[in-house]
């Protein structure tokens, strides 16, 4: 009966993972490629006026914006056509990547 428990609680945990795992080093690619010219290879220096700074960020938080911004419900003429061209995947990849990079967020002291 206990490993029957067992079973059910590895089964139910198994479901409970995220659908797609995120890739890091696929998302390092696409920052470097598509996002560095903008906010900077690690998301930490933006490069124009308005970009803001990625590092750092809530993973959750950057796949919820690149999200709105390929549905739609964001509006920016920037992102907009940034986000449309990242499948789901390439989002949660570098959402993972720029959540993970060094000196991001700041408070102005
Ligand atoms: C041409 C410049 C440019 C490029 C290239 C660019 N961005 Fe942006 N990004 C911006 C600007 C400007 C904003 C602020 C838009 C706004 O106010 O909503 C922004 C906002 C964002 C935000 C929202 C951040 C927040 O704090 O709410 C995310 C996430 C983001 N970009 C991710 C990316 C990713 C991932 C890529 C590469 C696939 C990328 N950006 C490429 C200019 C750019």
């Amino acid at each position: 009966m206990k490993t029957l428990k067992l079973i059910g609680t590895v089964f139910a945990l198994t479901l409970a993972l995220p659908a797609i795992a995120a890739d890091v080093g696929a998302g390092q690619k696409i920052a470097e490629a598509t996002c560095a010219a903008c906010h900077g290879a690690q998301g930490n220096k933006p490069a124009i006026p308005g970009a803001p700074r990625l590092a750092g960020q809530h993973e959750d938080y950057l796949l919820k914006a690149l999200n709105d911004y390929k549905s739609g419900a964001r509006k920016n003429g920037v992102m907009a056509p940034m986000a449309a061209n990242l499948s789901k995947q390439d989002m949660q990849n570098v959402a993972a990547y720029f959540a993970a990079q060094p000196d991001g967020l700041v408070l102005k002291k």
